[in-house]
């Protein structure tokens, strides 16, 4: 009788058949002839000439040629899983996505990542861990492209490739593979004063996180939440993991690194395969949209601002629970593109030129890594929703269209399809006011506190954890080759702590600089200055 079907993994993973590989007990060519042997190439005798008519060793190997894809120009490395979102409803007030409703379960993708190392770098560097979410909603994908730091290193996208270019390896040697310890980054973020902010959270003991299980997420930028009648409210979107934040030790990282450099994703899979199901409560924080778009004095639009949890509460509206390990890497999480644009109805962006940027950005660069317009039919990134759209043909076009009038509305191929009614389908214009306003290449005086926030976030460490972020900044710095790179920092910590900055200076054998704004400018706002006073003091 015939061979039992044969199970790539001996076991039965749960996915649903994707493609018609692996199908039937024989092992066959890519056009589904038998094959009798795949270990011996087509010779004229055994000792004799190998055969160019031998299609099976040109198949083989032409295709194993072809087997790695580009690697994502940033967040290189990473790992994924599947899970569940329940809402708790408590969005309901603020949006219409229905994916919030209460009670309502979404299947959903996560891929955590670090940023700077390439594919095959370890885990457990000192890095920004991205925190990558789709949802696959009964509304079609929304993906919330997150990171384990509230905060960016830059206001305007069009300044990204500069930062990633001083944060990769330098050129000339390829070095570091992916640390912040070198001399680009630290020139590019003591130049640009701006990325001081996530510059300290990276230097803090969030930097070497424990496991991605222990991290939390942040949307970073403002959004724009709307309700059934049209209503709107700003929000941020946080991550918060039930497990708590738990980071390692400095000498740990180094540890784990250098005996398992899969450190954090054999832990991500080896959790879930034992059952121990991770948890992140999604929650928001929510702002009234008025025309200056701030709140207490900080800008909404700025993503080097947080806004302090004492002055606007996090408040849970849905539960995580990754629950499913991905049964192939490349299928699934190296093939997975996700978008800050993949929005539904009742979640909108708003004007953060940084986010500007992302919304052009990762479509694009998806085309190159992904070959082509149709990556959206992988089956990872198809939606769960029904798709009925007037894109055609391209590379690597799956569908088989049918009609003769790609285009509507049309009176051949029976009409329309149905347009979602007014004000309930995706990408309305919600009616925001844009101000008369001229062209510019400029930032707003309110992007230009670059020192208060930092200062904020050292004000509210704990001893051990200040001595952590003095050893870190003086570990780095102290791999630069440069002393006027190392001097420049240590002129922006002086804005930031004079202490902070007298302790780096000594650790580093150079002179304490003296601050050059007065502590008035560094804590210019009324509402952060309270915070100030309620957290510890030096
Ligand atoms: C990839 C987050 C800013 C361009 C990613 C990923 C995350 C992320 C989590 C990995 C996605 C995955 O797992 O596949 C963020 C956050 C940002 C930010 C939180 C700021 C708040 C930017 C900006 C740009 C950008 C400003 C460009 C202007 C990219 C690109 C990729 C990427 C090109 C690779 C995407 C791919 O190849 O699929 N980002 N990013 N990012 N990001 Fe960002």
């Amino acid at each position: 009788g015939e061979p039992a079907p044969y199970s790539p993994t001996g076991r039965d993973t749960g996915n649903p058949p994707q493609t018609r590989a692996q199908d039937g007990p024989y092992l066959t060519t890519a056009q589904g002839t038998r094959l009798y042997d795949t270990d011996h190439s087509l010779k004229a005798g055994p000792r004799g000439p190998v055969l160019l008519q031998d299609h099976h060793l040109r198949e083989k190997i032409m295709h194993f040629d072809h087997e790695r894809i580009p690697e994502r120009v940033v967040h290189a490395r990473g790992a994924g899983a599947h899970g569940v979102f329940q809402a708790y409803g408590t969005a309901e007030g603020v949006t219409r996505a229905a994916f919030l409703r209460k009670g309502t379960e979404t299947p959903v993708f996560v891929r955590f990542s670090t940023v700077l190392g390439s594919r095959g770098s370890a885990d457990t560097v000192r890095d920004t861990r991205g925190f990558a979410t789709k949802f696959y909603t009964e509304e079609g994908v929304f993906d919330l492209v997150g990171n384990n730091i509230p905060v960016f290193f830059i206001q305007d996208a069009i300044k990204f490739p500069d930062v990633i270019h001083a944060g990769k390896p330098h050129p000339d040697r390829e070095i570091p593979q992916a640390q912040s310890a070198h001399d680009t980054f630290w020139d590019f973020v003591s130049l640009h004063t701006e990325a001081q902010h996530h510059t300290m959270w990276n230097m803090s003991d969030r930097g070497i996180p424990r496991s991605y299980r222990t991290m939390e997420g942040f949307g970073v930028h403002t959004f724009r939440l709307v309700d059934a009648k049209g209503a709107t409210t700003l929000v941020k979107f946080h991550w918060k993991p039930k497990l708590g934040v738990h980071s390692q030790l400095w000498e740990e990282a180094q540890i784990t690194g250098g005996v398992d450099p899969d450190y954090h994703r054999r832990d991500l899979a080896d959790a879930i395969e034992a059952g121990a199901y991770p948890q992140w409560e999604l929650g928001i924080q929510t702002f009234p949209d008025t025309p200056e778009q701030t709140f207490e004095g900080i800008d909404l639009l700025d993503p080097t601002k947080i806004v302090p949890e004492e002055l606007a509460p996090v408040q849970p509206i849905g539960l995580l629970t990754l629950n499913r390990n991905p049964s192939n890497f490349f299928a699934e999480t190296e093939q997975v593109a996700f978008h800050v644009g993949h929005l539904v109805p009742g979640i909108d962006v708003t004007d953060d030129p940084l986010l500007a940027g992302r919304l052009f950005s990762y479509l694009d660069t998806q085309i190159t890594r992904l070959a082509g317009p149709n990556f959206n039919q992988i089956p990872i990134n198809r939606p769960h929703a029904p798709v009925n759209d007037m894109l055609r043909d391209g590379f690597h076009q799956q569908a088989v269209h049918s009609g003769v009038a790609p285009y509507k509305p049309n009176s051949l191929d029976g009409g329309c399809p149905f347009f979602a009614g007014a004000g309930t389908g995706a990408y309305i214009e919600t009616p925001v006011e844009v101000p008369a306003a001229r062209k510019v290449r400029e930032a707003p005086a309110s992007f230009d506190d670059h020192f208060s926030q930092p200062r904020l976030f050292w004000l509210s460490m704990s001893p051990v954890e200040r001595e952590h972020i003095i050893t870190a900044y003086t570990f780095e710095l102290g791999k630069c080759y440069d002393n006027a790179v190392k001097q420049r920092q240590l002129q922006a910590l002086a804005n930031i702590d004079t202490e902070l900055c007298a302790r780096v200076a000594e650790g580093l054998g150079l002179p304490a600089p003296e601050p050059t704004l007065p502590p008035a400018d560094v804590m210019p706002s009324p509402a952060l200055s309270q915070i100030g006073h309620e957290w510890p003091a030096d």
